[in-house]
């Protein structure tokens, strides 16, 4: 059924929701007709929808039909479709346009990915587990968007803190983050009773107090990074104040988040997909430029990762698993046996930054990434 047709409720309920998110979109009702969905719906059904013509551009989009069986699964299917051609860059020099549901800004963040990696995380899991939440571009996508349940973990227990604050009290949380003012002065006094917890020299914080301690002198901050220095992009409380009212109005009811090292998530999810976006590899071979992380944080992210311990763990996996790491010989090697593509997005990481390098030989700061996505489906 082309859309604006006459149909079901469920079509003019999607007419509706739909056609006030597209601006500058008309319907050509001459592209109605199946749609093949991408190679990477690799467990779905395949539904039909119409394509749009987007009004003075080049290309169309391809809108699916709604699910006709609207059992939960098939419509993560559907709305993961919808998602994506949300996302869609309209300028078309990159894939997809940068995803800004997530509340916090993080070093290494997918959010200018999120595209590229939803294509490939199956629509139809029960589950999806990420052991290495951080800012949780990809995570809260999956289960805000898509309605995926999502259980995201992570090592560093202040993030998760501030997770957990983020999704159990985000009232709570606003609250203490508005004390704050965005000075520089502010910055060194947050940040150092932050520093005195993290040293475990002072042990009576309230852990909301935590949460916000690291929300506001990470999300201020140049890199962004934990215990950092003030941005002064984000000294500045307007941006301030309409920052923080995302953290008051973020609600995710099927994301979680819980403290724990990989090697103690995976064996306990061994049939659930996995979306994994572990440290880098920064081994001997690597060829990645190092300062990719202006501020690498390297004891908290870095320090004593056992990358061989992982590759170990998915190899044993049953659930199927999409990972994302830094292209480099060992990493290839190791899962040479998998599907791995070598996807382009750009990111701006470092911006601001003046130092230039091997790597960055123009000294441009707009950098092409250099990342592998490792693929492999669910046990049948
Ligand atoms: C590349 S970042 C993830 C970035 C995230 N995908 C995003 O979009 O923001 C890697 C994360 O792994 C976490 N991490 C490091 N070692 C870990 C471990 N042993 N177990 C679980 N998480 C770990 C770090 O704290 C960091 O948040």
């Amino acid at each position: 059924m082309p859309l604006g047709g006459r149909g079901c409720g469920f079509c003019s309920v999607f007419h509706r929701l739909l056609i006030p998110r597209l601006p500058g979109i008309k319907i050509s009702p001459g592209l109605s007709g199946p749609v093949v969905l991408s190679s990477a719906n690799r467990n779905e059904e395949k539904t039909t929808g119409t394509k749009m013509a987007i009004a003075g551009e080049q290309h169309t989009l391809d809108i699916p039909s709604p699910p006709r069986r609207k059992s939960a699964r098939s419509e993560q299917v559907y709305r993961k479709e919808m998602f994506l051609s949300r996302q869609r860059s309209p300028a078309g020099r990159i894939p997809y346009k940068r995803y800004l549901g997530a509340p916090i800004r993080y070093a290494g963040g997918k959010s200018l990915a999120t595209g590229i990696i939803i294509e490939q995380i199956p629509g139809d899991i029960r589950r999806l587990v990420s052991p290495f939440i951080g800012g949780g571009s990809i995570e809260v996508a999956c289960a805000v968007e898509i309605g995926i349940p999502t259980v995201g973990y992570d090592v560093f227990d202040v993030l998760t803190t501030y997770w957990k604050a983020q999704l159990r009290h985000p009232a709570a949380l606003y609250e203490r983050l508005s004390r704050f003012e965005a000075t520089p002065e502010e910055f060194r006094r947050a940040k150092e009773t932050l520093r005195q917890h993290w040293k475990k020299e002072r042990r009576d914080l309230h852990w909301l107090d935590v949460a916000a301690l690291y929300y506001f002198t990470h999300n201020t901050s140049y890199g962004p990074g934990f215990l950092s220095w003030p941005s002064y992009i984000y000294m500045n409380q307007d941006r301030y104040e309409k920052m923080i009212k995302k953290v008051a109005q973020f609600a995710a009811p099927n994301l979680t988040v819980e403290q724990a090292s990989f090697e103690t998530v995976l064996p306990k999810h061994r049939n659930d997909f996995l979306y994994c976006d572990p440290p880098y590899y920064l081994g001997r071979d690597t060829k990645m430029f190092r300062g990719i992380y202006p501020q690498r944080n390297f004891p908290i992210h870095h320090n004593g990762f056992d990358h061989a311990l992982l590759k170990d763990l998915l190899n044993r996996h049953k659930g199927g698993f999409l990972l994302s790491y830094n292209d480099c010989p060992q990493i290839r090697e190791w899962y040479a046996d998998y599907e791995i593509s070598t996807p382009s997005w750009q990111y701006t990481l470092g911006q601001g930054e003046t130092r230039i390098g091997k790597y960055r030989p123009d000294g441009n700061h707009v950098k092409q990434s250099h990342e592998l996505l490792i693929y492999a489906p669910p046990a049948a």
